[in-house]
């Protein structure tokens, strides 16, 4: 099966945005006492808004109501800190595969849970890079449900088998393989294992390498 397009995750994968949802979910739940540790945040890692808020609820019961009080609280904590954001907060090696891939003749799409997505690919100013752009609000069930990718994938005009993810959250490549795509795994094996090709990241990696690893 030739690879014909990437589909990128964003938050983690071509910008440290996982760190400022980390803060901004922190900052909601000190303010809550409620305990939340940095490798609790390691589960939220790619799964939806309210997912994240139930998996750093644990058990606890709050009201809808409150529920939506607090979503709405960390997204502001959350949008404070992407304010800041400029093209040098990609990640190192992500400007150059993007790159690469462009000059191949590849397509390139993002595919990311957040619902903030689009306000931060365009602070990075990577749209020019990139053929297709979907979100937390193009889909009901972000991941670890397929449709995030099958959506770019058609957008693409890509067969799942042409496709090839790059994630670094668990919820994402168990998407990437429900939706029948390979894909590639940046970060620690206890997290991205399942996936095809584990890497540490992006710095370094080159088209080349990553097509024969792949194939
Ligand atoms: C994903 C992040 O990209 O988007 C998750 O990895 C986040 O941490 C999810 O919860 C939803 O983001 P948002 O911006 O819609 O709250
Ligand atoms: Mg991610």
């Amino acid at each position: 099966m030739a690879i014909r397009a990437f589909i990128f995750d964003l938050d983690g994968v071509l910008t440290d945005t996982a760190e400022h949802h980390y803060r901004a979910w922190k900052q909601l739940a000190d303010e809550e006492g409620i305990p939340f540790t940095r490798q609790d945040n390691e589960a939220l890692r790619g799964v939806s808004r309210q997912e994240s808020l139930n998996l750093l609820l644990k058990g606890r019961r709050i009201s809808p109501q409150q529920a939506q009080e607090w979503m709405d609280r960390k997204n502001r904590y959350y949008l404070e800190r992407i304010r800041q954001i400029t093209p040098q907060e990609l990640l190192p090696g992500a400007r150059e595969i993007l790159g690469e891939l462009r000059a191949a003749g590849l397509k390139i799409a993002i595919a990311s849970a957040s619902r903030n997505a689009a306000q931060v690919v365009n602070r990075l100013e990577l749209r020019p890079q990139i053929d297709v752009l979907v979100d937390g609000n193009s889909v009901e069930r972000t991941k670890p449900a397929p449709d995030l990718f099958l959506l770019a994938a058609r957008l693409l005009g890509e067969a799942p088998e042409n496709c090839v993810v790059v994630e670094d959250a668990a919820a994402g490549i168990a998407a990437a393989r429900a939706a029948g795509m390979r894909c590639i795994g940046l970060g620690p094996v206890e997290q991205v294992g399942a996936a095809d090709l584990v890497l540490p990241g992006l710095e370094g990696v080159r088209l080349r390498e990553l097509l024969e690893r792949l194939s």
